[in-house]
């Protein structure tokens, strides 16, 4: 197995997070308590929490979450979802179905540390860096510049942690339809898209783009508009590109999502749906 370098940001969260007066440097959004969240429950909600029973779910994930899921894009259904225990374990799950030693991806940077280092891992990486002089600002030319036979995915996160930066969903496109022309995966880590403080500027999301593009999203996001449990631990990623069906399998069968997970995050969605 592949030994990953120290993932930064927890080794410094190690020390901090929970030692520091004020925290001004977490990555999630406030959350709620469970009695909050129930307090938003409808009848048929607040039965299904009570009747929960704790345990595994479905290997691909709870079917309920699933649909509610698909139902959120416009090109997917319940079966192109898989849901994860969190974005990070999707991230590294999908690097390692996409990536082998020989391929090369291209990711944009500054980037939260594992968008570099898992692909970094496995195969060359490339990056290609927002313009800080230029309202950060991606040049899709670098990212075409950036592209070899051999590359196999475009990574990238908008909106953009740590700079916050979206794209105009016309670049967004563009890149999109890149990718397409090469044979490329766009991979779209979307985790924090719902925060835009101007919902205008919410993109797409990119596997409505492109049927190559993989999203990786968390199921409670739009959290702007409903303080819901912030950072419900489920990520999740749609399948449907990914040309190496077994790997996929033998990878998602190591994870799952437990039962109170999806349970909170189906009701979140379908309460953000509604
Ligand atoms: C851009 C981005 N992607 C993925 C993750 C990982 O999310 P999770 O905590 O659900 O694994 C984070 C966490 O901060 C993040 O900022």
């Amino acid at each position: 197995m592949t030994r990953l370098p120290d993932f930064r940001l927890e080794t410094y969260f190690s020390r901090w997070e929970f030692t520091a007066r004020h925290h001004l440097t977490a990555s999630d959004a406030q959350t709620m308590t469970l009695t909050g969240l129930l307090a938003l429950a409808d009848d048929q909600d607040r039965a299904a929490f009570e009747n929960l029973s704790l345990g595994y779910t479905e290997t691909y994930g709870d079917p309920a979450l699933r649909e509610a899921i698909a139902q959120s894009y416009e090109r997917a259904n319940a079966a192109d979802v898989i849901c994860f225990a969190g974005a990070e374990e999707a991230l590294y799950l999908a690097m390692n179905v996409l990536l082998d030693a020989g391929d090369h991806a291209v990711v944009v940077t500054p980037n939260y540390q594992a968008a570099e280092t898992v692909p970094l891992a496995l195969c060359e990486v490339t990056g290609v860096a927002l313009d800080p002089d230029r309202d950060w600002a991606l040049d899709l030319d670098q990212i075409k510049a950036a592209i070899r036979p051999n590359t196999r995915v475009v990574s990238v996160n908008f909106p953009n942690n740590p700079t916050g930066k979206i794209i105009d969903a016309a670049d967004l496109a563009g890149l999109a339809r890149l990718c397409d022309e090469q044979g490329i995966h766009l991979f779209s880590d979307e985790v924090y898209r719902g925060l835009e403080r101007d919902p205008a500027r919410t993109l797409p999301q990119a596997a409505d783009l492109s049927e190559r593009a993989l999203c990786e999203e968390l199921a409670a996001r739009g959290q702007h508009a409903r303080p819901a449990a912030a950072d419900t631990p489920v990520g999740l990623l749609l399948e449907k590109p990914v040309e190496r069906p077994d790997d996929a399998i033998t990878v998602v069968d190591l994870t799952g999502v437990g039962a109170l997970g999806a349970a909170v995050a189906s009701a979140v969605l379908r309460e953000l749906t509604r």
